[in-house]
């Protein structure tokens, strides 16, 4: 099976040498993309930038901002089977990009941010020929947020995690998540390392996606 992979965050530049991001560490993206590959699959990883070695035998796609994360998704989602955005892209970026420095004054500085393509969003909603798998980083309310997710970013599955927990999510080696279903099926992984929930994951991506290629041939 061919799965598309995101991870790791954007950075939205401000001016050359300054850029708004965020605290993704590229984690649990490496781990499903190391998964994947263990598991046989082909794997092609658009990355944020991130401190990790680049998993064996995955094709990576570097990018930075949100912009070129929009564009590389669009240019290779129509060859996979399974579409896994676990990428922390940017919501805001900045309205105008400074050509050059800032200069720092006394006086306060004031941002204008402007919302950045949502991609997930952005993907065909009707026919589509590879599943789609959000995540849903929360601090509260986390599976009426997920669950919102779902339905507004028409994905098939989202995994959600609650990031306001200093032991599972963003910068931590270990991950709790509760994965949501289109059907209305509601499963939880319990903590564990990052490598074993993504392997757990990938296994019931790839059962999704086996899933729906049988109803196609009946
Ligand atoms: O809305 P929120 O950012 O919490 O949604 C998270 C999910 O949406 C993740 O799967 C993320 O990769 C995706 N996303 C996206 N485009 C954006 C922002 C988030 O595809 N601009």
């Amino acid at each position: 099976m061919r799965f598309l992979i995101t991870a790791g965050p954007t950075r939205e530049p401000l001016d050359p040498v300054r850029y708004l991001s965020n605290r993704s560490s590229g984690k649990m993206g490496y781990a499903m993309a190391e998964a994947a590959i263990d598991a046989g699959h082909e794997v092609i990883l658009i990355s944020g930038p991130v401190d990790i070695d680049r998993p064996r035998g995955a094709a990576v796609i570097p990018i930075s901002t949100s912009d070129q994360m929009f564009r590389a998704v669009h240019q290779q989602a129509r060859n996979c089977d399974v579409l896994v955005m676990c990428a922390a892209v940017a919501d805001y970026k900045p309205a105008n990009v400074s050509k050059s420095k800032i200069k720092k004054r006394d006086a306060s500085l004031s941002l204008e941010l402007i919302p950045t393509p949502d991609i997930l969003a952005s993907l065909p909603k009707q026919d589509r020929q590879y599943v789609v798998v959000g995540f849903a980083a929360e601090t509260e309310n986390v599976e009426a947020n997920a669950q919102k997710k779902l339905q507004e970013k028409h994905c098939d599955v989202v995994v959600a995690n609650d990031v306001s927990r200093a032991d599972s999510g963003m910068e931590s080696d270990e991950n709790e998540v509760t994965i949501l279903f289109r059907g209305g099926e509601i499963k939880k992984l319990s903590r564990a390392p990052k490598k074993i929930v993504a392997r757990e994951l990938i296994k019931i991506f790839a059962n999704v996606s086996e899933k729906r290629l049988t109803k196609k041939i009946a």
